[in-house]
């Protein structure tokens, strides 16, 4: 009987919803995040405060306010405070501060009734639901831009001021704001601003090496061992660097390219399975593209698909693409062209991506420019160009 094999040892770990317990490459934000709270430990009653995250697509700015959050809360409940950390996506709600509140009262009174309240009288209740309770509130609102292009400044006033009114009151709600672009936050008043821009936390795009640490960590708790090849997560790590240091695409990636080793029944997760994983992404190999190839770009093209569809690897050097392309020339009964050419043609093809190239110096002797399919299954690019070969070849053969 066949018995169902998986590289994947916890595919959960891989969900987007999933917060690993370490984040690395993002330790020093999350100390200053929790810099910025430490007073929540000691006097919570005394102060609020309000930090910004912000970054580009896949930085962590999602995960690591939720880190902290798991991280302070259980903090606090050592020390018998009752924190709540309330993570709000606020275009899940459709930018609504209304929508938005009535959720975070909801976290303490589950049912409570949808209508016959204003903003106001909402942030009025939770307020008062969180002094009754002696509970403070760090509420995250997640791409908060949305919140800010459908109220604008009203509504972050109300939030950001709404406790200065209650004077010798307990504080009881901080903010963390996470956004992408900090442009969005022009729209609002000068004041509204100034109380939200004091404490920033910038995220920078991840480098190709840190993203391959990142991929590394999840592997290590997501897939069986010695399944995900050194060169397969590199390959994913080069493509997420490429899409703007974006980790979600990798763990995307990654993710993906693993089901398609169990789909057929490999061993281990290759760069052909990520290469699938990307063109099921995005669909890049577009076939009018090749058609306008030259006949010795498609030769060459062709030696190159060769070398990844036989070997397990994700790069390859400029000589084992010559020596490819040298024994294609053999079969198709033609004198290949020269260094100098070839080298123009990786250009054309890198211009076109479909081929791209990346300069390495792990290599002993120097730098040395290796090439890579980023997107394109080595199989179809194999299949595609020998069928256009072979049409060339009936229409001389008339
Ligand atoms: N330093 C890290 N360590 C481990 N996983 C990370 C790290 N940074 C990001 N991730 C993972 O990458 C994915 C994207 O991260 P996240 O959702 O936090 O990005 P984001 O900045 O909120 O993106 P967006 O702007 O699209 O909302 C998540 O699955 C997250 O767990
Ligand atoms: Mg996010």
């Amino acid at each position: 009987m066949h018995r169902y094999r998986s590289v994947f040892k916890d595919e959960s770990k891989l969900d987007i919803s999933y917060i690993p317990y370490r984040l690395p490459h993002r330790n020093q934000e999350l100390r200053l995040l929790k810099e910025f709270f430490s007073f929540i430990l000691q006097f919570p009653e005394k102060m609020t405060q309000r930090v910004l995250i912000t970054g580009d697509v896949g930085t962590g700015k999602t995960v690591l306010s939720q880190r902290f959050g798991a991280d302070i809360t259980r903090e606090a409940s050592k020390r018998r405070i009752n924190l709540r950390y309330v993570h709000v996506n606020c275009r899940e709600y459709r930018g609504s501060l209304f929508l938005i509140l009535h959720h975070v009262v909801s976290v303490f009174h589950p049912n409570f009734p949808k209508r016959g309240y204003s903003a106001e009288e909402l942030l009025a209740i939770l307020l008062q639901v969180l002094d009754e309770e002696n509970a403070y509130v760090i509420l995250t609102l997640d791409e908060f831009e949305s919140l800010v292009n459908r109220e604008g400044s009203e509504a972050v006033y109300k939030l950001t001021r709404m406790q200065e009114i209650r004077q010798n009151e307990p504080k009881r709600i901080s903010l963390i704001c996470i956004l992408r672009n900090l442009r969005v936050i022009e729209k609002l008043d000068a004041s509204t601003r100034s109380t939200l821009q004091s404490n920033i936390i910038r995220l920078e795009k991840y480098s190709k090496q840190q993203l391959i640490d990142i991929l590394n960590d999840r592997v290590a708790i997501a897939f069986k061992p010695l399944t995900v090849q050194e060169e397969t997560i590199s390959l994913i790590a080069e493509l997420a660097f490429t899409e703007g240091g974006n980790a979600r695409f990798g763990i995307e990636l990654l993710w993906r390219a693993g089901k398609y080793a169990d789909a057929e029944e490999l061993e281990t997760v290759t760069p052909e399975c990520v290469r699938k994983a990307v063109s099921s992404i995005i669909p890049t190999l577009r076939k009018d593209e090749l058609k306008f190839l030259g006949f010795h770009e498609k030769l060459f093209l062709l030696g190159i698909a060769r070398i990844f569809k036989e070997s397990q690897k994700a790069y390859a050097s400029i000589a084992e693409a010559e020596k490819a392309y040298a024994i294609v020339c053999e079969e198709y009964n033609v004198k290949p062209h020269s260094h100098t050419q070839l080298w123009k043609y990786l250009r054309s093809f890198s211009n076109y991506g479909i081929v791209k190239t990346e300069v390495s110096n792990v290599n002993a002797h120097g730098r040395s420019t290796l090439i890579y399919l980023p997107n394109v299954p080595a199989e179809d690019l194999e299949k595609e160009l020998t069928s256009l070969l072979e049409k060339r070849k009936k229409r001389e053969n008339l």
